[in-house]
C-alpha cells in the first residue's frame, strides 16, 4: 500500500474509501439482519434484551461514519463512471446519494424511536444521549413503521445498486467492481 493508492484518484477508489465503503456494508447487513430478527422475539427468548442494543449501537456508529464518510467525499476526486450513458451515471450518483441519505434518515428514526417516551437513547444500560423531539404521544408506532418501510426501501436500492456493480463487472467487463475492491492505476494496466 503505498501513500498514493489511499486516495481517490480520478480513475479509481483508494483505500480508505473502499475501506469504508465494505465495513458500512458488513454493519448495514448485521444491523439489518438484526433487526428483522430482534422483532419476531418474545420475552422469553434469550436474545430479546441484547440483540436490539446491538442492533442500536452498530445502528449509531454507522450513522457516525456515514456523516464522515460525507466529509470524507466532500474532499475527495469522484472517479470517472465507466461506461457509455450519461443518464447511467446520472443514475449512479443519484442512488449513491439516496444511500447515504437512507442510513441518516434510519439513524435518525432509530432515535426517535427509542426516545419516543422522553426516555434517553440507553446503550447496554448507559444513558448516551436525551430525548431532543417529543414529537406526538404516538411517536414510537409511527415512527416504528417509517423506520421499518426506509429500512426495506433501503434493502431494495442496495440490491439494486450491487446488481448494477455486478452487471458491469460480469457483462461489461470494466473496472466498476474491481476498482472498489483494489486501487488501480494506469500503470498497473488495469
Ligand atoms: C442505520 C441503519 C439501520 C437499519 C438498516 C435498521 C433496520 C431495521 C429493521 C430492518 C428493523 C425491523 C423492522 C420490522 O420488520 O419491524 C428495525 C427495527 C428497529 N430499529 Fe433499526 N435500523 C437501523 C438503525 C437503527 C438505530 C440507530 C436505532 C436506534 C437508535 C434503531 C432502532 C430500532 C428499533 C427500536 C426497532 C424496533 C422497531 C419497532 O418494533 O417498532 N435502528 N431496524
Ligand atoms: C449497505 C450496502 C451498500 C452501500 C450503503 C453502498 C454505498 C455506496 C456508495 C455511497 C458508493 C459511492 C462511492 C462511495 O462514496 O464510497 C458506492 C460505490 C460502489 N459500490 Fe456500493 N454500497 C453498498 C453495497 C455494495 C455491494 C454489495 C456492492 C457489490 C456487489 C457494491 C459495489 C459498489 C461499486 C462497484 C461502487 C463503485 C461505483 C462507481 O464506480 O461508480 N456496493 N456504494
Amino acid at each position: 500500500m503505498t501513500e498514493s493508492n489511499l486516495f481517490n484518484s480520478i480513475q479509481s477508489y483508494g483505500w480508505v474509501s473502499i475501506a469504508i465503503h465494505w465495513l458500512s456494508f458488513l454493519m448495514a447487513a448485521f444491523i439489518f439482519g438484526i433487526g428483522l430478527y430482534m422483532v419476531e422475539l418474545t420475552y422469553y427468548d434469550t436474545l430479546y434484551n441484547v440483540l436490539p442494543e446491538w442492533h442500536k449501537a452498530v445502528g449509531l456508529m454507522l450513522g457516525v461514519l456515514t456523516l464522515i464518510r460525507l466529509l470524507w467525499v466532500a474532499f475527495s476526486v469522484t472517479p470517472a463512471f465507466e461506461g457509455e450513458s450519461g443518464l447511467q451515471a446520472v443514475l449512479a450518483r443519484l442512488a449513491h446519494l439516496l444511500l447515504y441519505c437512507f442510513i441518516i434518515v434510519l439513524t435518525f428514526s432509530g432515535y426517535i424511536i427509542v426516545t419516543a417516551d422522553g426516555s434517553d437513547l440507553q446503550l447496554f444500560g448507559q444513558a448516551w444521549l436525551g430525548a431532543l423531539f417529543e414529537l406526538s404521544s404516538d411517536q414510537a408506532e409511527w415512527a416504528g413503521r417509517a423506520h421499518r418501510w426506509i429500512a426495506y426501501g433501503f434493502a431494495a436500492l442496495v440490491v439494486l445498486h450491487a446488481t448494477a456493480a455486478l452487471y458491469h463487472h460480469f457483462f461489461h467487463h470494466d473496472n466498476t467492481l474491481k476498482r472498489m475492491l483494489f486501487p488501480q492505476s494506469i500503470e498497473n494496466g488495469d
